[in-house]
C-alpha cells in the first residue's frame, strides 16, 4: 500500500483527485495551516485583498419548508413571524448606500405566492429607483419556478444564492421532510434555472451535519466545481433545539472543530476555484467571534453585515447563539470595518464586486457591472 502522501506535497501538486480532497480535509491542526497559506497566496494572485460588503436583509422568517435543521421550519411554532415594511426594506437600502456598500442581500424563507413574488420584484424595483441603478441585488428565497426567476431578474436583481445544503443525495433526504416539496432533484433543477435566466449563482453547504462524513464534503467541493458555481457561502451546521435534527447532538463534531472543518473547506475551494467569490459567514461566528476575518485571511472575500431592524433579528434564528443579535448595524459595522484594515484587507467601496469567474465564463457581460 502507498503511504499517505503529506499536506505539503499534496499543496505543491495543480489538481486534487476526491481521496487527496478527503485527505486535505482531515488535515489536523498543525498541517492544516499549510492549506491556509496556500490559499492566502492563491486569494491574493486571483481575485486580491478587497473584501465586498452586502447589506443583509433578512426580510420575512415566514417559510412553507420544514428543514429539519432550520429553526424557522415551518413547524416550529415558538417562532414569532414577521415580514418587514416595504419602507423598512427601503431604509436598510438607503444605508446600504449611504455606507458605499453598493450590494445589497434580500433573504427570506421560501414562499411562492403571486402576492410574495409581486412584493418581492417591487421591492426589488424601488431599490433600483432609489439608488438610480447603484445597488447590485442579491436575492436568495428559496426554489422558485424559472418564471419567477424571471421576472426577479427582470426586475433588476443579478445575483442569486441558493444552497443545496449537501451534494450527497442520501444526506439531503435525512435532512429534509420526504415529499415532493423538498427534492434533491427540484434544488439542482432551480440552480440550473437560475443559471439560465443569467444570475451569477451562488451555493453552499452545512459542515459538519450529523452523519456527514469527509467523503460527503470532498463531493461537495467537487459538486461547486462540476456546477462552475459563482459563489459560494457555507458554515458549520449549528444545531438548533427547537429542530427534529436535534436528537442527534451527540453525533455531533465540538464546534470547534466544526469551524476548523468549514476554514478548511473554504481553503480548499479558494485553491481549486480561484476566481469565486466566498462569503465569511455568520454561522461561523457563531463558534469564534473573530471567524469571519479568520476566514477572509483563509479565501474568503464577501461579508454580508446585517441590516435587519434590530426588532426582527431574534426571530432570524436558523440557529442558536447567532451573533450581535441585539446590536444596531452601524456599531457591528465599525467594528467590522476596523477588523478587515487590521488584517490589510481592502474594502471595495461603491463596487459591486461581482464574481470574476462569471465574468472569465461571460466577458460579453463585463458592462453590466458599472462600478469597477
Ligand atoms: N445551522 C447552520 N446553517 C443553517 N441554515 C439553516 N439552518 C441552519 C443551521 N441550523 C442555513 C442553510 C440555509 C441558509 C439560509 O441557512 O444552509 O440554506
Ligand atoms: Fe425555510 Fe430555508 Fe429554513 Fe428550509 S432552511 S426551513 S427553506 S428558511
Amino acid at each position: 500500500m502507498n503511504p499517505k502522501p503529506s499536506i505539503r506535497h499534496l499543496l505543491g501538486k495543480k489538481t486534487f483527485s476526491h481521496d487527496e480532497l478527503v485527505i486535505l480535509l482531515s488535515a489536523d491542526k498543525g498541517e492544516q495551516n499549510l492549506i491556509f497559506q496556500k490559499a492566502s497566496e492563491v486569494k491574493q494572485n486571483n481575485v486580491g485583498n478587497k473584501v465586498y460588503l452586502r447589506g443583509l436583509v433578512e426580510y420575512s422568517n415566514i417559510c412553507s419548508k420544514n428543514c429539519f435543521y432550520c429553526g424557522v421550519r415551518s413547524g416550529n411554532k415558538n417562532v414569532r413571524r414577521y415580514k418587514l415594511s416595504e419602507s423598512e426594506v427601503l431604509e436598510a437600502a438607503q444605508f446600504v448606500l449611504d455606507q458605499h456598500f453598493a450590494s445589497m442581500v434580500i433573504q427570506a424563507g421560501e414562499l411562492s405566492s403571486p402576492q410574495n413574488t409581486c412584493r418581492i420584484g417591487e421591492l426589488v424595483r424601488k431599490i433600483k429607483q432609489l439608488s438610480q441603478g447603484k445597488i447590485g441585488i442579491t436575492l436568495s428565497l428559496g426554489e422558485q419556478s424559472r418564471e419567477i426567476y424571471r421576472y426577479w431578474h427582470d426586475c433588476g436583481a443579478h445575483r442569486y444564492l441558493l444552497r443545496i445544503e449537501t451534494s450527497n443525495p442520501d444526506l439531503f433526504q435525512k435532512m429534509h421532510p420526504q415529499d415532493t416539496f423538498h427534492t434533491f432533484e427540484k434544488r439542482l433543477q432551480a440552480l440550473e434555472d437560475l443559471r439560465n435566466e443569467g444570475f451569477q449563482v451562488g451555493t453552499g453547504v452545512m459542515i459538519g451535519l450529523p452523519f456527514q462524513t469527509y467523503d460527503d464534503l470532498a463531493f461537495d467541493l467537487e459538486f461547486f466545481k462540476n456546477l462552475d458555481i459563482d459563489m459560494v457561502g457555507m458554515g458549520p451546521y449549528i444545531e438548533h433545539k427547537d429542530t427534529p435534527l436535534y436528537q442527534y447532538k451527540d453525533l455531533l463534531l465540538s464546534p470547534l472543530e466544526r469551524l476548523d472543518l468549514s476554514l478548511k473547506m473554504v481553503a480548499l475551494l479558494r485553491i481549486i476555484m480561484p476566481d469565486i467569490n466566498i462569503a465569511a459567514t455568520t454561522a461561523m461566528e457563531t463558534i469564534d467571534p473573530n471567524a469571519k476575518i479568520r476566514a477572509l485571511k483563509v479565501g474568503a472575500n464577501v461579508i454580508m453585515p446585517n441590516l435587519t431592524p434590530l426588532k426582527y433579528k431574534e426571530d432570524y434564528l436558523l440557529y442558536e447563539g447567532k451573533p450581535n443579535i441585539d446590536e444596531e448595524a452601524q456599531q457591528t459595522l465599525n467594528y467590522l470595518i476596523q477588523s478587515i484594515s487590521a488584517i490589510h484587507c481592502e474594502i471595495g467601496w461603491d463596487n459591486w464586486g461581482d464574481s470574476l469567474h462569471f465574468f472569465h465564463r461571460h466577458p460579453e457581460n463585463k458592462e453590466i457591472e458599472p462600478h469597477s
